[in-house]
C-alpha cells in the first residue's frame, strides 16, 4: 500500500509546531506543509487590497482568484519557507505584526476556509506528510494516522516568539497579550475552531526541549504507524 502517512500537528500560536514539524520532516524524509502560511498570505492580499473583512462575498472572490505558492526556503535569511503571492515573494510580509493582528479574522471567514481546504488536502504526498495548523486533525485530515495537539503556557509561547523575532524583553507582556487574543479568536470562531481532536495526543511542551518533543512524536508514530505498516507488508 502506498498511501502517504499523514501526521497532523495542531495547536496554538508559538507552541513550536513549525520547528518540531520541520525537524521531524527532515528526520523522516516527510513533506512538511505549514497551513498557517495560506491564511497569512490571504491576509497580506486583504491588507493590500483594503478588503472589508466582513464582506464574505468579496473574501470568497479574492480567495477564488488567489495564487499562493509555498516552497522550501530558497534563501537563508531566517525564513522557514518561501511563500509567493501571484509570483511575488511575501515570505517575510506574512510574518509582520499587521498580519498577526488580522489573520484570525481572515481565518474565521467561512469563504476563506472553504477556498483553502482543497489546496491543503492536495499537499498530502510522498511517503509521508506533516500538516501543521489549527484544524488539521478535526477538519482538513480527520483520518490522519497520528494527531498531535501541541501546547505550552502563554508565557512560554510569548517568550519563544520574542526570541524568534529578536524583540526587546520589555515587549514580552505585549506579545503574550497578542498571543492570548489570537488564541481566543481561533478557539471561539464558529467554523473549524482551534480545538484538540478527540483522538489527538496532547503534548504540553512547557519545560520540554524541542528534541524531547520530536522524540516523543517519533515514538508515537512508530507505535501507531510503523506497526500496522509492518503488519501490512507481511501480509
Ligand atoms: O505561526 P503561528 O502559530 O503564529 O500561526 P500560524 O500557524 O502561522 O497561523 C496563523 C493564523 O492562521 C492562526 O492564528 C489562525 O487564525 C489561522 N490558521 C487557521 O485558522 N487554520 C489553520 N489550519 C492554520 C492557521
Amino acid at each position: 500500500m502506498n498511501r502517504p502517512i499523514v501526521l497532523a500537528i495542531d495547536g496554538p500560536a508559538g507552541a513550536g509546531k513549525s520547528t518540531v514539524a520541520e525537524l521531524l520532516a527532515n528526520e523522516l524524509g516527510y513533506f512538511y506543509f505549514d497551513t498557517g502560511a495560506l491564511y497569512r498570505a490571504v491576509s497580506v492580499r486583504c491588507l493590500e487590497e483594503g478588503v472589508d473583512l466582513s464582506d464574505e462575498t468579496r473574501l470568497g472572490q479574492l480567495v477564488g482568484e488567489i495564487d499562493i505558492q509555498v516552497r522550501p526556503a530558497s534563501v537563508e535569511d531566517g525564513r522557514q519557507i518561501d511563500v509567493l503571492l501571484h509570483g511575488r515573494d511575501i515570505s517575510h510580509a506574512i510574518r509582520t505584526p499587521e498580519v498577526d493582528a488580522v489573520v484570525s479574522r481572515v481565518a474565521a471567514s467561512p469563504a476563506v476556509r472553504a477556498g483553502l481546504i482543497d489546496l491543503q488536502r492536495r499537499q498530502v504526498q510522498g511517503v509521508g506528510t506533516i500538516l501543521a495548523g489549527r484544524d488539521i486533525g478535526t477538519v482538513v485530515c480527520p483520518d490522519a494516522d497520528l494527531k498531535i495537539y501541541l501546547t505550552a503556557s502563554p508565557a512560554e509561547r510569548a517568550h519563544r516568539r520574542l526570541v524568534q523575532v529578536g524583540g526587546a524583553p520589555d515587549r514580552l507582556g505585549e506579545m503574550e497579550a497578542a498571543i492570548v487574543e489570537r488564541d481566543r479568536k481561533d478557539a471561539s470562531r464558529a467554523i473549524a475552531p482551534m480545538v484538540k481532536a478527540d483522538d489527538a495526543v496532547e503534548i504540553d511542551s512547557d519545560g520540554k526541549s524541542i528534541e524531547q518533543v520530536v522524540r516523543l512524536i517519533r515514538e508515537l508514530l512508530t507505535e501507531r504507524v510503523a506497526t500496522p505498516r509492518a503488519a501490512e507488508a507481511g501480509r
